[in-house]
C-alpha cells in the first residue's frame, strides 16, 4: 500500500492525487483521501484506481490546506469502498491511512469490540484508528499544547501493536496537524516553504520539494505549516537529517512513450551503462564499489554466498549463481527470501548474504535479510531505490541506479542486477585467482552490454508480429540452459505477470522429463539459444519439441545459420559473451510478453492482483 499526507496551503487535494498516483506501484485495488474542507474532514473513496477516486472527487469536489490518501493492495479483507482506507477512529476524532501488516489485530479489536468500538470495516488498521481514539480518551489534556496529548495517544497506541505500520494521522479537533509513525513500512517527510508532506517513499515529492528526511523505525513525526519534528517513540525528539531528493520529475513521467513498462526497457542501454559508470577499473581490470563497507580482511575470507531476493530479483540471483561460481569459484546459494526467512539453514562464518531487491522495500527481503544479520552474518542490498528500507538495514551494498522503475513487470532493474552481479564476480574473482588478462575480457564484455541491448530492441516490429501470431495461446513454454535458464524463467514470468497467459520457464534439457507432456500443436515454445557452449544440445531438445509438433519460436544470435531450418519463427539477437548473454537475451521476451498483453486488452503497467512492490508478508 501506498500512503500520503499533506499540510500547508489550500491545494492539499492535488498533492494527495498526484502523490497517490506514483505511489500506484505499491498497490491498486482501491484508493481514498480525507481532506480538510473548512469545516471538518471530508472522506472519499473508491474501488479500483487513482483515475476512479479522482473521478468521485470530481462529482464531489473538496480541498483544503491539509489532508491524507491511501493506495491499497488488499490483505485484511476484499477491494471495497468499506475496506478502504483512510478509516475513523472513536466517533470521527481520529483519522488514519496505514501500510504494513498488525498481526494481533483480531486481540486488540476483541478488545475494542468489548470497550463498545463499532467496527465498519475488515481491516486491520481500523484497529489502530479506534486504538488511537481509545488513547486519547485515556490521556489528560495538556492545555498548554494540546498536540501532546494526540502524540501521547499515539504512543500508547502503536506500543500494543505487533506487525509492521507506516501510519498517518489526523484529528478532528486539530486540523492544523499530522502525526506520522513508522516501524518496518517506510516514510519519508518532504519539507516546502510553509508546507510538508509525507509519503511512503520520495516519488510522490519529485517536483513539489527537493528536501527530505528519511524517518527511522520507531520514529514519530508531527507535522505543522509552522515546523516539523521528529521524536523516536519513547525516547523523545531525535535531531534528523535533510537530504537532497534528486529524483528528477521527467524521470517519473512517460516521455512519449505509451506504457512505463515500455519505456523502461527502452531505457535499458542507458540505465546499464548508469550501473557501470565509476565502477570498471581498467588499470586493475576490475570493479570498484563505495558502499560495500567490507574489510580487506574481511573479502578475502569470503567463503560462501547466499543471494537472496523474491519475483524477478530471485531470477536475477540465479544469474548471479552461474557468474560468482564461474568468475571467483565462491560457493553461491539462492535462496527464496519468503523461505530463507524461516527455513533457518546452518550458515557457516564467513558467509556473505546479498539481498537483491528493486524496491528495497519488498518485506520477505527485508526481514530475510534482518534474520541472517541478527545471526551475525554480514548482509549487503543490492537494491535500487536510494535509501529505501532494505537499503538502510543492509550492512552495505551496492545501488543499481537504473532510476524509477514504475511498470510493475521489472525490466530494467533485472538487467542492473545481471551487470551489478557480473561485476561482483569480477571483482571477487579478482581478489582470489582471475588473472589480470581474464579481468581485462570481463570489463571489455561488459561494455559490450549498452550497445548490444541497443541493437536487440530493433527486433521490436518483429516481435509484435510474432506477438500478434501467438496471442491466443494459452500455455507457452519458456526454455534455456545455464546462464539462460534464469532468462527462461524471468520470460514465463514476464508473460505470466502481465498477460495472464500461463507459461512455465524450464532448463531446456529437464524438459524432456516432465514438461514436454504439454507440447502439442497449440502450445509454442520459447528457446533461448544464443551461440555458446550449449547450444548444440539445446537445438537437440528443439528438436524434440518439434518431432511433437510444438510450434518453436527461438530467440537466437544473428548469424546462426542453422535456426531457421528448425524454428516457426526465430528472433535475433547480437552474438554476445555468455556472461552478458542473460543481459541481452532477455530484451525480447520483455517487448514479447508486453506486446502479447497489449493485444490480449491487458493493462500492462498495472496488471491485476499484483503490486510493484509488497511491503507485506
Ligand atoms: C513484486 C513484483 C515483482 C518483483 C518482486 C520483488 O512481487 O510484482 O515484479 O520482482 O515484488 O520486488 P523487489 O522490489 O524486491 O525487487
Amino acid at each position: 500500500c501506498g500512503i500520503v499526507g499533506y499540510v500547508g496551503s489550500d491545494k492539499a487535494g492535488d498533492f494527495l492525487l498526484s502523490g497517490l498516483r506514483r505511489l500506484e506501484y505499491r498497490g491498486y485495488d482501491s484508493a481514498g483521501v480525507a481532506i480538510h474542507g473548512g469545516e471538518s474532514f471530508h472522506i472519499t473513496r473508491a474501488v479500483g484506481r487513482i483515475d476512479a477516486l479522482a473521478g468521485s472527487l470530481g462529482q464531489n469536489p473538496v480541498d483544503g490546506p491539509i489532508g491524507i490518501g491511501h493506495t491499497r493492495w488488499a490483505t485484511h479483507g476484499p477491494a471495497t469502498v468499506e475496506n478502504a482506507h483512510p478509516h475513523v477512529g472513536g466517533d470521527g476524532e481520529v483519522i488514519l491511512v496505514h501500510n504494513g501488516v498488525i498481526e494481533n489485530f483480531q486481540t486488540l479489536k476483541n478488545e475494542l469490540v468489548e470497550k463498545g468500538y463499532v467496527f465498519l470495516s475488515a481491516t486491520d488498521s481500523e484497529v489502530v484508528a479506534h486504538l488511537i481514539a481509545e488513547g486519547l480518551r485515556v490521556t489528560p489534556e495538556t492545555p498548554a499544547d494540546p498536540s501532546q496529548r494526540c502524540v501521547q495517544a499515539v504512543q500508547w497506541a502503536i506500543a500494543q501493536l505487533r506487525g509492521t505500520y507506516g501510519l498517518v494521522i489526523a484529528f478532528r479537533e486539530h486540523p492544523d496537524m499530522l502525526i506520522a509513525a513508522r516501524f518496518g513500512s517506510p516514510l519519508v517527510i518532504g519539507i516546502g516553504n510553509g508546507e510538508y508532506f509525507v509519503a511512503s517513499d520520495s516519488s510522490p515529492l519529485a517536483g513539489c520539494t527537493d528536501r527530505i528526511v528519511y524517518m527511522a523505525d520507531h520514529q514519530l513525526a508531527l507535522l505543522r505549516r509552522e515546523g516539523f519534528s521528529v521524536m523516536h517513540r519513547e525516547q523523545g525528539k531525535v535531531n534528523v537529517q535533510i537530504q537532497p531528493l534528486e529524483a528528477a520529475e521527467e524521470a517519473v513521467s512517460l516521455q512519449g512513450y505509451d506504457h512505463y513498462m515500455l519505456k523502461e526497457i527502452y531505457e535499458q542501454p542507458e540505465s546499464l551503462k548508469n550501473a557501470m559508470r565509476g565502477r570498471l577499473d581498467e588499470e586493475n581490470a576490475t570493479a570498484v564499489f563505495g558502499g560495500l563497507n567490507l574489510t580487506p580482511q574481511q573479502l578475502r575470507s569470503v567463503e560462501r554466498i547466499i543471494l537472496t531476493g523474491c519475483g524477478t530479483s530471485w531470477h536475477s540471483a540465479l544469474v548471479g549463481e552461474y557468474l560468482i561460481e564461474e568468475l571467483a569459484r565462491i560457493p553461491v546459494s539462492v535462496e527464496y527470501a519468503s523461505e530463507l526467512r524461516y527455513r533457518n539453514p546452518p550458515i557457516e562464518n564467513n558467509t556473505l548474504v546479498f539481498g537483491i531487491t528493486q524496491s528495497g522495500e519488498t518485506a520477505d527481503t527485508l526481514a530475510a535479510l534482518r534474520e541472517t544479520k541478527r545471526k551475525g552474518h554480514r548482509t549487503l542490498a543490492l537494491c535500487n531505490v536510494v535509501g529505501s528500507s532494505i537499503a538502510q538495514a543492509a550492512d552495505g551494498g551496492v545501488y543499481l541506479h537504473a532510476g524509477p522503475e514504475i511498470g510493475v513487470a521489472s525490466t530494467k532493474a533485472y538487467t542492473s542486477q545481471c551487470c551489478v552481479l557480473a561485476m561482483l564476480a569480477l571483482y571477487f574473482g579478482r581478489i582470489r585467482h582471475l588473472s589480470f588478462e581474464a579481468g581485462q575480457n570481463i570489463i571489455r564484455d561488459l561494455q559490450r552490454a549498452p550497445g548490444a541491448v541497443q541493437e536487440a530492441l530493433n527486433c521490436n516490429e518483429h516481435v509484435k508480429a510474432v506477438a500478434e501470431k501467438y496471442k491466443d495461446a494459452t500455455n507457452i513454454l519458456y526454455l534455456g540452459r545455464q546462464y539462460n535458464f534464469p532468462t527462461a524463467l524471468e520470460g514465463a514470468l514476464k508473460l505470466k505477470e502481465i498477460s495472464y497467459v500461463h507459461a512455465e520457464g524450464y532448463p531446456a534439457a529437464e524438459m524432456k522429463h516432465g514438461p514436454i507432456a504439454l507440447v502439442d500443436e497449440q502450445t509454442p515454445s520459447v528457446f533461448i539459444i544464443p551461440q555458446g557452449t550449449t547450444y548444440d544440445k539445446v537445438m537437440a531438445n528443439m528438436e524434440e519439441v518439434k518431432a511433437r509438433g510444438g510450434p518453436i519460436i527461438a530467440v537466437a544470435s544473428k548469424d546462426d545459420p542453422h535456426i531457421n531450418a528448425v524454428a516457426d519463427d526465430v528472433i535475433h539477437i547480437p552474438d554476445v559473451p555468455s556472461i552478458i548473454q542473460p543481459i541481452v537475451s532477455v530484451v525480447p521476451l520483455q517487448l514479447l510478453s508486453y506486446h502479447i498483453a497489449l493485444l490480449r486488452g491487458c493493462d500492462v503497467d498495472k496488471p491485476r492482483n499484483l503490486a510493484k512492490s509488497v511491503t507485506v508478508e
